[in-house]
């Protein structure tokens, strides 16, 4: 129940402008390594946006996520409700996206800050083909700061 009506608040328009972020969040990818561009575009409950691009490191282990990226700026801008991210990646410069799941370490980063009910993953294609999980169908029965309490 509150998937659906987390999923009705949104709305396409949002959903729509959210993928349109993480499209153009793509282009700030650092990715001299894997060449596979991801962008993600985060909302608060407030309704600010926070873009996120994926980040690699010569060392490889230090490499982060866009979606982290997303949240960790966020997290750094005082921001603790979160609704939606929406997430678009693929091989750089290509000219047709796949659906790109999130890491099983970026999961566990919503978990710290979201509600695994209502919190929407949204992977798109594009503006028009897109899915809508959320974070608990990604993560079930996952850890989180109600475990430590
Ligand atoms: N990556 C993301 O940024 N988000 C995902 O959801 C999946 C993977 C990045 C990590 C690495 O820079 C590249 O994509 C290949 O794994």
């Amino acid at each position: 129940m509150k998937a659906e009506e987390a999923r009705a608040a949104l709305g396409q328009e949002t959903v729509r402008k959210l993928i349109r972020t993480a499209m153009q969040m793509r282009d700030r990818s650092y990715v001299p390594y894997s060449r596979f561009a991801v962008g993600a575009a985060l909302l608060t409950a407030d309704g600010t946006v926070y873009g996120g691009c994926n980040i690699e490191n010569a060392a490889y282990t230090p490499t982060n996520c866009a979606e982290r990226t997303a949240f960790f700026t966020a997290v750094a801008a005082g921001e603790r409700h979160f609704r939606a991210i929406a997430i678009a990646g693929g091989p750089q410069g290509a000219e047709k996206l796949d659906f790109c799941p999130p890491c099983g370490v970026c999961r566990q980063v919503m978990m710290e800050f979201c509600d695994p009910e209502a919190f929407l993953i949204i992977t798109a294609r594009s503006t028009e083909e897109y899915r809508i999980h959320t974070l608990k169908a990604y993560l079930p029965d996952g850890f989180g700061p109600a475990d430590l309490a």
